[in-house]
């Protein structure tokens, strides 16, 4: 797995190492930390390096069967400033994991897609609707997945491509300016400091919990319908306003900054094609993932 000490991997190395199965972890730790990896000390192995050098990756794939490719720089704010860096990593780098895995003999890689690429499409957004990546981020992460159904359709690979709507969850990192809304929010309001809001804050977005989004990752790795590369949403399909969310988490009145370039309007994802598919079910709604105290910004879970 690329990316499997970040938030989202970390979680998924769980639920991997809970089943019994083997993990390899190839990670630069650019973002992710090991103490997020601290419960498997002694039963995965780790590589410290990049997705952009082909020697790394086919070091973490060999004898594996299944590849999870999470590996990427996270921030659309970010990718405004250094989009170089957002394409090598996520175009570059996932040929890099692609063509490694192909050598390697590997059935499937399952990439992590991310909502970002509908840009401002009207909710509810299906896989149907027309791709519109408004930050370099955005256009990055559409090549990645236009990658991943190349090889699929070469029959070089089976490759599976959920798009996530905004995770959240414990390990989620506040102490970055581009963290989740809801790690900061949530750190915020531990510290009893008001929230500051970019805009109106009547912007909306779909959240769904980091253990819906790996039940979902699990699936995609499975399913055999997905093989063929195609895009499926991972969503809650509820949209909840900035606002709304601000005051769910017992934040002080916040504080409104001008909106961000490259930021959407609304996000509410259209599930159906997972649910069919994948059998997907969202089970951890907004208020009772709110309640996890591990929310409040620590790494730890
Ligand atoms: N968090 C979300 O809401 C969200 C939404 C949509 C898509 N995604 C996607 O999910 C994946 C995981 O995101 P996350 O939220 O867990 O972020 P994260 O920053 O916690 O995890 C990313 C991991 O990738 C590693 N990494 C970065 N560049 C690397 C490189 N060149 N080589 C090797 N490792 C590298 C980081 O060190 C980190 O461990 C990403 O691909 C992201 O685009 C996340």
């Amino acid at each position: 797995m690329s990316g499997g000490a970040g938030f989202i991997g970390s979680h998924l190395v769980d639920a991997l190492r809970a089943r019994g199965i083997h993990v390899t972890v190839l990670d630069d730790f650019s973002s992710g930390h090991l103490e997020n990896l601290s419960a498997h000390e002694d039963d995965v192995k780790i590589i410290r390096g990049s997705v952009t050098d082909a020697g790394t990756c086919a070091d973490a794939v060999a004898d594996c069967d299944l590849v999870f490719h999470l590996a990427s720089r996270v921030s659309v704010v970010e990718s405004l400033e250094r989009p170089e860096l957002y394409r090598s990593i996520c175009q570059d780098g996932t040929r890099c994991m692609l063509e490694a895995a192909e050598a390697a003999g590997v059935r499937r890689l399952v990439h992590a897609g991310s909502c970002s690429v509908y840009g401002d499409a009207p909710p509810p957004i299906s896989e149907d609707a027309p791709t519109s990546p408004t930050s370099p981020y955005a256009a990055a992460k559409l090549r990645a997945e236009e990658l991943c159904r190349a090889f699929a359709r070469e029959n070089r690979l089976e490759t599976a491509c959920p798009r996530f709507f905004n995770v959240y969850g414990p390990r989620q990192r506040a102490d970055s300016p581009y963290a989740g809304v809801i790690a900061i929010f949530a750190s915020m309001a531990a510290r009893g400091e008001a929230p500051v809001i970019f805009g109106s804050g009547e912007q909306t977005r779909d959240f769904i919990h980091v253990s819906d989004v790996v039940g979902g990752l699990l699936q995609a790795a499975i399913a055999h319908e997905v093989g063929d590369g195609r895009a499926i949403n991972l969503g809650s399909e509820r949209p909840t306003s900035i606002l709304e969310l601000a005051s769910l988490l017992g934040c002080d009145p916040p504080r409104h900054e001008p909106a961000r370039k490259g930021e959407i309007m609304h996000s509410q994802a259209d599930a159906s094609l997972a649910k069919h598919l994948l059998g997907f079910r969202c089970l951890v709604d907004l208020k009772s993932g709110l309640k996890d105290r591990a929310l409040t910004g620590s790494s730890d879970a």
